[in-house]
């Protein structure tokens, strides 16, 4: 995990950088928009920019999206100046840290990028199966597509297999092919060379030369579009690649991983997946199956969550009782892994006691859970009006108000609201990007 500081920050920062540091994560520090420029087009490359707001936010997010590089920017200045924070967020900085910052909530905002490098916890033999083959192909140059449903583990499982590759030492990157738009993953991927488009004002290298020697993760690779599938099948074959506006050939050696909530064998019957890059991906597959087919997982995992967040959180040991865990137990976990440590997480922080004597957080009713199953942790939406209201109103609002209620609900992930809404995460951003247009249009 790699940060990047821009500007003096009055020195607030250090004590959170020393305390990250620590934990393994990489922090760099640079005084200009300038410097951090340089930095990212050279492949230093970082998960995450905080910017002081004495620099110059709005230029270095522009200049960002004009290079199509995507890191996000979190701008910090002095408590009370709300016009800097403003200013900030309507520039496109994700959030506004107040100076000095609350340990907390930088606490909550490095974790949101820090990975948890603990060994996965696989206490049911299903899983512990998984685990077994992981271990013995990792060594291997082979690509892994790992699948599974959404919150199962997929990523922690890709970090597994990293950890115990012979790359081990080497980086580790990972691009999530979803979240990324369609025109700045083919230059996250491949980089660009100077002039390539407008806005391209120098040479940016990308994530698949920057991981060279190590291991890339292509995270949701299903959602790639089939002009950039038809590119890396070409660069696995090669094992080059080509910059954006570039003519030279660049030898990259990496071991490709790839994770995928689809089944991409459905996904390639469908034509939306090329055959001959499913089968480059697809040299092991490792699928984890859903918590709910590996029952004895549940209370390691729930125990391991409880300790991870009282200690987190800076609170007492605390214990789960018995009808708690009957509770855990009981639950058919829709939202695989992540739900679970979503419930707990809040149980730590609601409880007071030493011992958790009942999972609150958990949805009252089970049964509208189970028929909903791809919508983890949230309860099912409900309109707020009555179904009467609906009457008189067309299909189209109303498709664009489900789009947008649930896209509120999974907070704004679109991977997780494309899979709740039935679509494709491409039809999901032509909608989006069409609701754009409207309110652009209307405001002039
Ligand atoms: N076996 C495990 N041990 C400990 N923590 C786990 C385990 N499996 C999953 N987790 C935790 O659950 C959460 C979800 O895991 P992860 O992100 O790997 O799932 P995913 O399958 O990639 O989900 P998505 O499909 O939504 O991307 C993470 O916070 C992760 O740390
Ligand atoms: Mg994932």
């Amino acid at each position: 995990m790699r940060l990047l500081i821009v500007g003096p920050l009055n020195g607030h920062m250090s004590f959170a950088a020393r305390l990250v540091i620590k934990k393994g994560v990489r922090v760099g520090t640079v005084d200009t928009v300038d410097k951090a420029l340089q930095s990212l087009r050279a492949g230093q490359g970082a998960d995450l920019i905080l910017i002081d707001v004495c620099c110059p936010v709005a230029d270095l997010i522009e200049r960002l999206q004009s290079e199509r590089i995507n890191v996000p920017v979190i701008a910090c200045g002095e408590k009370g100046d709300a016009q800097a924070a403003v200013r900030s967020i309507k520039a496109g900085a994700k959030e506004y840290i107040p100076l000095p910052p609350e340990p907390e909530f930088i606490a909550a905002i490095l974790e949101s990028i820090m990975q948890d490098d603990s060994a996965p916890i696989a206490k049911d033999p299903i899983f512990k199966k998984v685990l077994s083959v992981a271990a013995h192909i990792a060594p291997s140059e082979a690509s892994v597509l790992i699948t599974g449903e959404s919150g199962t583990g997929k990523e922690v499982l890709a970090r597994y297999i990293q950890k115990k590759s012979r790359r081990a030492t080497h980086p580790f990157i990972t691009v999530n092919c979803a979240a990324i738009p369609e025109t700045l993953l083919e230059s996250e991927l491949f980089g660009h060379e100077k002039g390539a488009f407008t806005g391209a004002v120098a040479r940016r290298i990308g994530k698949f030369e920057e991981a060279s020697g190590g291991t890339l993760l292509l995270d949701e690779i299903s959602e790639m579009h089939p002009a950039l599938q038809a590119k890396l099948l070409r660069v696995i074959q090669e094992r080059e690649i080509c910059r954006i506006g570039g003519n030279q050939t660049i030898k990259v050696d990496i071991r490709l991983l790839a994770t995928s909530n689809r089944d991409l064998k459905e996904e390639v019957a469908q034509h939306r997946f090329r055959e001959d890059l499913f089968y480059r991906l697809n040299v092991v597959n490792l699928e984890i199956p859903s918590l709910r087919e590996r029952h004895e997982d549940v209370l390691p995992l729930s125990e391991y969550f409880v300790e991870k967040y009282c200690k987190l959180n800076a609170l007492n040991k605390k214990k789960l009782s018995d009808q708690a865990r009957f509770q855990l137990q009981s639950y058919p976990w829709p939202g695989n892994v992540r739900e679970l440590e979503n419930v707990i997480h809040r149980t730590v922080l609601l409880c007071e006691e030493e011992i958790i004597e009942r999972i609150d957080a958990l949805p009252e009713s089970h049964a509208t859970l189970e028929s909903n199953k791809s919508m983890p942790n949230k309860d099912p939406i409900v309109f707020q009006n009555g179904s009467y209201d609906l009457v008189g109103r067309s299909i189209s609002d109303m498709e664009k108000e489900l789009i947008l209620v649930t896209l509120d609900q999974c907070f704004g992930n679109r991977a997780h609201a494309a899979r709740i809404l039935g679509i494709s995460i491409r039809t999901l951003r032509n909608k989006l990007r069409l609701y754009k247009q409207e309110i652009e249009s209307r405001v002039g």
